[in-house]
């Protein structure tokens, strides 16, 4: 059938529709899928090139033809326009809304933390969580008989025994070394780790879980986050300590804290000091947070011990260094005044949504 013949045929026919019903049989029979226009268009990879676009364009004014005339018809019977399939979509309807997740509040503190170290030049590495013995304590300079090696302050892992003696199950006093496998109790091993393949000098940072079998409660987790932090170069003073941790406790505690060293024992470090800030509660004045003590007690710290270095290789006369280590949950309790470390764990959505 032809263009012309198309156009009287729908003039004459769609005087007699009276009914939706015919209407709609009409609409298939000139625009649906197997209807008269298809046709039209179907044929127009067989025309000759030259015909092939006036033609489309006449059976394209031809479809708008007779879509203008349904839809007047349509009006015409029912007194409404045409429903379209978006019509019966309700635009009023709120949207499903899709959830952002985040970081969790370790991993955010723990990021701003590396940031700040990162910026005066600190690289961040990473370390394993299951230690040997070696790395844990005694590359460290933690005595064999120090109370920290005890099974009540460190995880062993059972029967599992690295190195040569591999018979081993136990560690006795006596012997020089042992070499069973640990939950790394601190960062610290990360120190030897890192000496032991790169020479000075060194600035590094590293953030990780750590392990100690504590009876939980609110300021008591046995697993926590910790960020170990130390340089080592010629010359390393602790001025350098003391100017790089301030950098880190006015970033994060604000401008005006106030910060003071305590003389500590660390068997790696010597000096050492447990570095106190102002408490951030009552500035200073005295609460509950802070014991009415006026501090609050945030890292260990210290000059890197000269066994250390010589446990790595390194010449302890030429090189000095210091390190600091920090809990990362407790950092975070005092930022956001939060009283359990329990909530870190508890996954809570009420809890983590506030972060
Ligand atoms: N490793 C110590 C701890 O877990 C912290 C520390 C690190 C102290 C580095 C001094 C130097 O308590």
């Amino acid at each position: 059938m032809d263009i012309n013949s198309i156009k009287a045929q729908i003039d004459s026919e769609i005087g007699n529709i009276n009914s939706p019903e015919t209407l709609e049989e009409l609409r298939v029979k000139y625009l649906g899928r197997k209807g008269l226009i298809a046709q039209l268009t179907g044929s127009i990879p067989d025309m000759p090139q030259g015909e092939r676009a006036a033609f489309g364009q006449e059976v394209n004014a031809l479809k708008n033809k007779i879509t203008f005339l349904i839809d007047e018809k349509h009006k015409g019977i029912t007194g409404k326009p045409t429903k379209s399939p978006l019509s019966s979509v309700d635009i009023g309807l709120p949207g499903i809304s899709q959830e952002l997740g985040h970081l969790h509040p370790i991993t955010q503190v723990t990021n701003e933390i590396c940031a700040i170290f990162s910026q005066m030049g600190f690289a961040i590495v990473e370390g394993p969580e299951v230690e040997t013995e070696y790395n844990n304590f005694t590359g460290l300079n933690i005595p064999l008989e120090h109370p920290s090696r005890d099974v009540f302050d460190t995880f062993y892992i059972k029967s599992h025994v690295t190195g040569h003696r591999s018979q081993v199950k136990t560690c006795n006093v006596q012997r020089a070394t042992c070499n069973r496998l640990v939950l790394r109790s601190h960062t610290s091993p990360v120190q030897i780790r890192v000496m032991k393949s790169r020479k000075p000098p060194l600035a590094v940072v590293v953030p990780g879980r750590v392990y100690r079998p504590d009876a939980v409660d609110a300021s008591h987790s046995f697993m926590f986050h910790q960020i170990e932090g130390f340089v080592v170069d010629e010359n390393i003073k602790f001025s350098d300590l003391k100017g790089a941790l301030e950098v880190f406790a006015k970033s994060v505690f604000g401008k005006k804290i106030k910060m003071r060293f305590r003389p500590h024992f660390f068997p790696f470090t010597e000096p050492s000091a447990e570095v106190d800030i102002s408490c951030i509660i009552c500035q200073g004045k005295g609460c509950s947070v802070c014991g009415q003590k006026g501090w609050l007690e945030i890292l260990g710290s210290g000059m890197i011990h000269p066994n250390v270095f010589k446990n790595v290789g390194y010449d302890s006369k030429k090189y000095t260094g210091f390190a600091f280590g920090m809990g990362v949950e407790r950092i975070a309790m005092l930022k956001y005044g939060i009283d359990d470390i329990r909530l870190f764990f508890e996954n809570d959505l009420r809890f983590l949504k506030q972060f």
